[in-house]
């Protein structure tokens, strides 16, 4: 473990906003501006290190503590239950969990019902709490694609804009949870790098307007 602090961001439009927010924490790294296909960018000066990881992967690296913190989805959090701490909501990329299905589509709830997911156990859990049978289908991406074919009755998904939806004549039937991204961090070094990650907690909730 180095006395840098370690950031797993998640690659994409969010990882570069959740930048500008660390940067005016005081941790900028000039160089992550750059267009190029690097990976790794650091600022000893700043004493910040960052990479771009697969978001659904950044769990993964603080849970290991090869990043101290990083930013994750809820519904990243939910399913895996990454033994991490979760500091703070950064109320941006807003979306919800639901269960969707073909346009008409009509429950026999005598039937068990056929549930095409990504998030396996998000699932599980939610038709346990409703005492409903299911058969889960685990795919890994294009869930959509799944109640269309008669791989599914429903599914269960991310739905944001709600386009890719509506563009396969899919209609919600159900949320299940709202997401957002959160701010998480290794348990261990969350310790040692406590006074640095609180400054960054601090701009996060200052910039999203909570206590
Ligand atoms: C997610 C999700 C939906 C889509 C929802 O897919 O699985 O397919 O976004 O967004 P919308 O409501 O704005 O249309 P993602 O792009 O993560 O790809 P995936 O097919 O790998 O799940």
């Amino acid at each position: 473990m180095s006395d840098m602090l370690n950031v797993a961001l998640p690659k994409g439009r969010l990882g570069e906003k959740v930048y500008d927010i660390f940067e005016r924490a005081g941790f900028a790294c000039p160089s992550i501006r750059e267009q190029n296909r690097k990976l790794i960018f650091e600022n000893p000066e700043a004493g910040v290190r960052y990479f771009w990881v697969k978001p659904s992967d950044v769990a993964i690296y603080v849970e290991r503590g090869a990043a101290d913190i990083g930013v994750a989805g809820k519904d990243i959090l939910l399913e895996y239950k990454p033994d991490v701490y979760e500091l703070a909501d950064l109320r941006m990329g807003v979306c919800k969990m639901a269960v969707a299905a073909k346009n008409g589509f009509r429950d026999d709830p005598t039937r068990t019902l056929r549930v095409a997911t990504k998030f396996e156990n998000i699932a599980r859990r939610h038709y346990a709490s409703l005492g409903r049978d299911i058969d889960i289908i685990h795919l890994n991406g294009s869930i959509e694609i799944a109640p269309i074919l008669g791989l599914s009755d429903v599914i269960v998904d991310i739905v944001e804009t709600g386009t890719t939806l509506k563009e396969n004549d899919l209609s919600v039937i159900e949320d299940v949870l709202p997401i957002s991204a959160r701010l998480i961090a290794n348990k261990a070094n969350f310790k040692f790098k406590s006074a640095a990650i609180d400054r960054i907690v601090s701009e996060i909730n200052q910039q999203v307007g909570a206590k």
